[in-house]
């Protein structure tokens, strides 16, 4: 079996040697520019992760692999787009290096690239893969909307947030885990407890992504701190502390969500002083853990013996004490 930091060499590389014999640049150079800013490539490591549990032969599902990286880099131009972003992996975001209708058309270019790739695997099993993509790309839209609705709502649950995270990220990493397993040959039963591995996880690691966005350091997180405060995302974060607030900090709070034309610096600072006041990051490791437990729950599933999953478990550790 190969170790994670073998699995991201080999992402990388391939990533390094695809070709770009394709015109026009303008189309292309916004591509090549996100997909040579690394990031964790988190999903094509853990689609070969998975097929690895079951075959030895990693380098027979690369194209595929690096598809869910293509797909994931697309979501993320039209996300920053949309999320009014203006860097990522510490570099500017393409709608601002290049302009909006850069990211929408490169974005699309992706996607499409990202299908490209993706039925570049074993013809036997295309089927079962086009069809979970699919079905995932559907549900990352519908928790995109979903994300983008709850700006403008101010009666959003848990339970809503929780689902709206599902579908924005969790299903990506499921997909991931799945489709490696598919193409690894493994057993119904296993390709669908991987997947709810990667549900769990992909909970967990968006509650983190929030909390990061509040909490992390700019050099390393390489995201502008506070993005979500200035949409008024509402985040696990602002849900709870909105309930738990007493009558002045609810007002503040209140106060903060509307107010036309905040200046950034001091919207994010007061925000993050109420969370810390009402004790909300405490709140955000308990529901991390308590993902964490039920993924781990999800991998004792498998048929396979422990020495075989101890590489996923060791891997989704790795993500909990992540700063990027
Ligand atoms: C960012 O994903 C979008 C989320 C789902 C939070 P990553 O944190 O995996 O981004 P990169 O690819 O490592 O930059
Ligand atoms: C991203 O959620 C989910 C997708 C891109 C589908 P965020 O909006 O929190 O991701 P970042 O923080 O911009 O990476
Ligand atoms: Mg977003
Ligand atoms: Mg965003
Ligand atoms: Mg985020």
């Amino acid at each position: 079996m190969y170790s994670s930091s073998e699995l991201l060499k080999m992402v990388n590389d391939t990533i390094d040697s695809l070709p770009y014999d394709r015109k026009p640049a303008a189309l292309y150079d916004p591509i090549r520019y996100v997909l040579s800013l690394g990031g964790k490539r988190l999903r094509p490591v853990l689609m070969l992760m998975a097929y690895n549990m079951y075959k030895e032969d990693v380098e027979s599902i690369l194209m595929p692999a690096i598809a869910i990286e293509t797909y994931h880099n697309f979501t993320l131009l039209h996300d920053d787009l949309m999320d009014r972003a203006e860097v990522r992996r510490g570099k500017a975001c393409v709608h601002k290096k290049w302009n909006d209708n850069a990211a929408i058309l490169s974005g699309d270019n992706m996607l499409v690239l990202a299908y490209h790739r993706m039925i570049q695997c074993d013809e036997k099993y295309m089927p079962a893969v086009l069809r979970l993509f699919t079905e995932t790309a559907l549900e990352i839209d519908e928790g995109q909307q979903y994300d983008i609705d709850f700006e403008n709502r101010s009666d959003v649950t848990e339970a809503e947030y929780i689902e709206m995270i599902r579908l924005k990220t969790s299903v990506l990493l499921a997909c991931a885990l799945k489709i490696g397993a598919i193409l690894g040959g493994a057993s119904a039963q296993d390709a669908d407890a991987l997947y709810e591995f990667g549900e769990k996880l992909g909970l967990a690691f968006q509650l983190q992504d929030d909390y990061l966005d509040v909490y992390g350091d700019f050099k390393t997180f390489g995201k502008q701190i506070g993005g979500d405060i200035m949409c008024n995302k509402k985040t696990y974060m602002l849900i709870n502390a909105q309930l738990l607030a007493n009558k002045n900090q609810a007002q503040e709070l209140d106060m903060w969500l509307n107010k036309e034309n905040p200046s950034r610096e001091e919207k994010v600072a007061a925000v993050t002083r109420l969370y810390d006041e009402i004790g909300v990051p405490q709140l955000v490791r308990e529901k991390i853990n308590h993902y964490y437990q039920e993924a781990a729950q999800a991998i004792s599933r498998l048929s396979l013996p422990q020495e075989r999953t101890a590489i996923l478990w060791d891997y989704a550790q790795s993500m909990l004490n992540r700063k990027s």
